[in-house]
């Protein structure tokens, strides 16, 4: 049976924890599509560096999509994405991969390697670090996120917990400048939850830059910076967790809150 460690086996599996220097983010405009439809229409966004900033609203409402454009899995159909000070739509949507890290809610995975080697892999084959030190700098963020011991598991010999867990130290091995999440959680058994929150909000917590779709209303409260409703592919409200969740203002955010509370 996979169960997670206990606080106090974590304590002594995870390594000191480095601080982060997450860059500024800002959204100019952005519109996605598929085809003619337009699902993020004209989203303008500003997360300050270090920051995290949690989406949340309705299923269908393009908070997916809204990712996927930031770091150009899907190509915006207009509008800009400003990372650190520089417009990133003239750059290579590779280049901008290993500065904006993504973890999604299905894992995603290599099923034949270690986690191990999970890890190393970008380090090693695309940032073309020697592979001493891809390997190095593996088990340092896998330490990191409590999981020096099962560094030579393979993916399924680990619980969904565990390999979220992997697939944050393997975006956190690029050395990003922003980390996205896009429902890091909600493929997990509910016991494993908490752990993998525990783990982002210590990442915020430490200086990473961080923008969260998320269910998870108790983490939007207790670690983001900003909070932005999104209905029907736009901003309708943004503001502190206060706001939003103790002040909502329009109809839409308080008929959603009052499904989702
Ligand atoms: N590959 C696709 N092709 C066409 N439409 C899509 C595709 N993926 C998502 N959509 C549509 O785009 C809208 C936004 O979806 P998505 O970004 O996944 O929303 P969310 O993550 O908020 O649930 C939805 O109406 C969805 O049906
Ligand atoms: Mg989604």
């Amino acid at each position: 049976m996979h169960t997670e460690s206990s606080p106090s086996a974590a304590a002594t599996t995870t390594a000191p924890a480095p601080a982060y220097t997450g860059a500024g983010l800002e959204l100019k405009d952005l519109t996605l599509a598929y085809g003619d439809v337009e699902v993020v229409r004209d989203i303008s966004l500003r997360v300050d560096p270090g920051t995290t900033t949690c989406i949340i609203g309705p299923s269908g409402s393009g908070k997916s999509t809204l990712l996927r454009g930031i770091n150009r899995l899907h190509e915006p159909k207009s509008g800009d994405v400003i990372l650190d000070g520089a417009s990133t739509l003239g750059k290579h949507p590779d280049q901008l991969r290993r500065k904006i890290g993504m973890v999604f809610q299905h894992f995603n995975l290599f099923p034949d390697h270690t986690a191990l080697e999970n890890v190393a892999l970008s380090p090693w084959k695309v940032k073309r670090l020697p592979k001493k030190t891809a390997f190095e700098l593996a088990r340092a963020r896998l330490a990191e996120v409590g999981l020096r011991e099962r560094a030579d598991h393979k993916p399924r010999d680990l619980s969904g917990g565990q390999q979220q867990r992997v697939a944050i130290a393997r975006a956190l091995a690029m050395e990003p400048q922003v980390m996205l999440f896009d429902e890091a959680t909600s493929a997990l058994d509910p016991e494993l939850v908490n752990g993998v929150l525990n783990l982002m909000a210590s990442l915020s917590g430490r200086g990473m830059t961080m923008v969260v779709v998320t269910h998870e209303m108790g983490f939007a409260r207790r670690a983001a910076n900003q909070v932005v409703f999104m209905d029907e592919g736009q901003i309708v409200e943004t503001g502190t967790p206060e706001d939003i969740f103790d002040r909502p203002q329009s109809t839409r955010l308080q008929r959603f809150l009052s499904e989702v509370l």
